[in-house]
């Protein structure tokens, strides 16, 4: 399973790539305006400089919702880097351009997923990734893990090669499921990444270690 980090803040980005287990970024308009970024050129500058700091997929979202638009803003983005990957919204006009993306050699990410259907629709458009948004349905009630597990079985009869991106992730534990419900990568904010880190054993035997190292040091 791949990790990317779900953030458009430089240093975190520098942390979870730091730990050598970075695959990729993914972003996203509320996540740059949190950044405070501001403009088109301050925003591709952005992206550039996240291409920059991690050898990995970098997804950037268009803000079009009609497909020549979309397929317009989606090759700027990707003239940007060869990492870039375009990151369209789940609607008609997001379909017809990702196939368009994918006929002319431009990788995807089909973001804002949240049925088994639209997997299956974004997977046939050619899509690279496609992101379910597992802690949303979880805030709407839903259990989101079961939509992972749901596409995954979809995916495995099919033989789809859309990379399924468990994305909207809350916690530490939603990696765990993740993982085993057959996510292809997980999209997280850092605290959840690192929280993997975290068991209080490996503190308390860690601590005996050292105490008991200074006896023979
Ligand atoms: C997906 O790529 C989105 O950037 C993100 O995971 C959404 O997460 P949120 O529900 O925490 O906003």
């Amino acid at each position: 399973m791949k990790f990317f980090i779900d953030t458009a803040n430089l240093d975190q980005i520098k942390e979870a790539n730091d730990l050598g287990i970075l695959d990729g970024v993914t972003t996203n308009p509320s996540l740059m305006a949190k950044e405070g970024v501001k403009g088109a050129d301050a925003v591709m500058k952005h992206y550039e400089t996240i291409c920059e700091m991690v050898d990995g997929d970098i997804s950037a979202e268009v803000v079009s919702t009609e497909t020549q638009a979309i397929i317009e803003e989606g090759k700027k983005l990707a003239a940007i880097h060869p990492n870039i990957v375009v990151k369209v919204p789940m609607i008609k006009d997001g379909i017809k351009a990702i196939k368009w993306f994918s006929d002319n050699g431009i990788k995807t990410n089909c973001t804002l997923v949240f049925s088994a259907g639209q997997a299956i629709l974004a997977a046939k458009a050619g899509a690279n990734y496609l992101s379910p948004f597992i802690g949303r349905i979880d805030d709407s009630g839903w259990e989101g893990i079961q939509l992972i597990q749901q596409i995954a079985n979809i995916f495995a009869i099919q033989g789809f090669k859309t990379e399924i991106l468990a994305a909207s992730i809350r916690n530490t534990n939603h990696i765990i499921q993740c993982a085993e419900a057959g996510a292809n990568v997980v999209t997280s904010p850092l605290e959840p990444i690192l929280g993997l880190l975290k068991h209080p054993l490996t503190d308390i035997g860690l601590a005996k270690f050292l105490e008991d190292a200074k006896k023979f040091q």
